[in-house]
């Protein structure tokens, strides 16, 4: 039978190894993320001509209506971790490849294997392939993480051909690599790393997962700007992809799959990172406010939504006469130029000048509100710093802050407010198109950033700071 590549010719073109933009020719500099010296040589195949290829040699299949094919149920095996479980939509499907990336020291190399641990405990066979660390340092782990069993099989090695091997012979019915970056396959050339070696290793990898019904699970490094080196390009041949994140300094990790091709995307699992490895954060709200102070002014909680799911974050502000005559603005946790804009309606809507002041704000606990409903509890925030009264310990507040100091409505606000009420809230400062709430809140509706501030007390209506 004819084939595609029959009669192909071989040339080669370049490609960034840190963010996998295509270039015709070689530069000093990709044109795409700025990177210098960054360019790989790729060989590339193509086609002579299309003219003798028929729709037999081509193996054009058959053409159905959607109505006649029946859907495919999914088959997600649970994994045994249940906040992994809720991330991936019930588990790891056999024959699927994960991606799974995250910043140096987030907690993949654990997070995987407590996965392989969990799989063991179900009955399952697990090939951990740790190609970044010694045996015995995985070994140590695995004791702090209760996760040696003898069906928990640990390769050190780096050749892709010999990871197959050990897959051939063991049958695992999960396979874990540890990570994509530093695997290499023989018969491509390149150094490991390289964006032409993990893409080469992965497609490997991923026809095996295929052929064999193999669950296989990729680990990948992310680089400080947050891309996937190298394995940003293996977007589109794995089945999924999830980021584990986390500021070092707090417990807090967020698992969260951002393309599914067997379930939902959008679903987050939280987990908090102790000496015993991560541990699954059942009630991440309660976590998050433990230790909240009563009545402290600058403090308002956001009722956020991390995916589908509700969580209360308490987001601070601090103000405090400034020694320079440019003002500092510090955003944690907060996006900056929102911060910045918030500031300036601030001025110009609602008359409260913090000009002079510096400007610090922070969500608490390492989590993170960049989205447009935290636009009002920060303004809230920072207006009650500014004038140094509390906005009441009951109260939440969402909402987004139009250039025109208009409040607007944010998605999933009956959730946020369900889960605002499940945890003792009364009270919610919202925009004024906000539908009716769930039992136990009262709303205050408020059309302006100015009727907000208004109706919670901080300044009276029509008044200026
Ligand atoms: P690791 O899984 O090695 O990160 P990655 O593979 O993403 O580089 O996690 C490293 C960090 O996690 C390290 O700073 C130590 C911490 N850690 C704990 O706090 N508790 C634990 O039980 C384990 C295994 C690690
Ligand atoms: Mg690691």
């Amino acid at each position: 039978m004819t084939s595609l590549t029959t009669g192909s010719r071989t040339r080669t073109t370049f490609e960034c190894a840190s963010c996998g933009a295509p270039h015709p020719s070689w530069v000093g500099r990709c044109g795409t993320c700025g990177d210098w010296n960054a360019l790989v040589e790729v060989p590339v195949i193509r086609s002579r001509g299309s003219g003798a290829l028929t729709a037999a040699s081509l193996g054009v299949g058959e053409v159905r209506p959607l109505s006649a094919l029946a859907p495919d149920e999914s088959s997600a095996v649970p994994t045994g971790m249940a906040e992994a479980d809720r991330a991936f939509g019930g588990g790891l499907v056999p024959g699927s490849v994960t991606l799974l990336g995250g910043e140096p020291g987030v907690g993949k190399s654990t997070l995987t294997l407590q996965l392989a641990a969990a799989r063991v405990r179900a009955g399952g066979r697990v090939l951990l392939v740790s190609a970044e660390e010694s045996a015995g340092q995985v070994r140590l782990r695995a004791e702090r993480l209760g996760a040696v069993h003898d069906d928990l099989w640990l390769a050190g090695d780096t050749s892709v051909e010999a990871i197959v091997a050990h897959v051939d012979k063991l049958q695992p019915d999960l396979l874990i690599v540890d990570s994509v970056q530093t695997v290499h396959l023989a018969a491509e050339g390149g150094t490991p790393g390289s964006v032409g070696q993990v893409r080469a290793s992965a497609q490997r990898l991923v026809t095996e997962a295929k052929a064999r019904s193999l669950a296989t699970v990729l680990v990948g490094h992310v680089t400080k700007d947050g891309s996937l080196a190298g394995p940003k390009t293996l977007e589109h041949v794995v089945d999924t992809v999830a980021e584990l994140t986390g500021d070092r300094h707090h417990a807090l990790r967020m698992l969260r799959v951002v393309k599914h091709r067997f379930g939902p995307t959008d679903e987050i699992g939280l987990f908090a990172m102790d000496a015993d490895g991560l541990q699954s954060v059942d009630d991440p709200s309660r976590l998050f406010l433990a230790d909240r102070a009563p009545d402290v002014a600058g403090s308002v909680v956001l009722p956020a939504l991390e995916g589908h799911r509700p969580l209360l974050l308490e987001v601070q502000a601090l103000v405090v006469r400034s020694s320079t005559p440019h003002p500092r603005r510090s955003p944690q946790g907060l996006d900056g130029r929102r911060l910045a804009l918030l500031l300036a309606v601030l001025e110009r809507r609602a008359g409260i000048d913090p000009g002079a002041l510096d400007v610090y704000a922070t969500v608490v606990g390492g989590a993170q509100a960049t989205e447009p409903a935290a636009d009002l509890p920060l303004a809230l925030a920072v207006v009650s710093a500014v004038v140094g009264r509390p906005l009441g310990s009951d109260t939440v507040a969402l909402g987004e802050v139009g250039l025109g100091g208009e409040l607007r409505q944010v998605t999933g606000t009956g959730r946020r407010l369900m889960e605002a009420a499940r945890l003792g809230f009364r009270r919610a400062v919202v925009p004024a198109s906000t539908p009716d709430p769930p039992d136990g809140i009262e709303l205050v509706r408020a059309a302006t950033l100015a009727e907000a501030v208004a109706a919670v007390g901080l300044l009276p209506a029509g008044g200026t700071c």
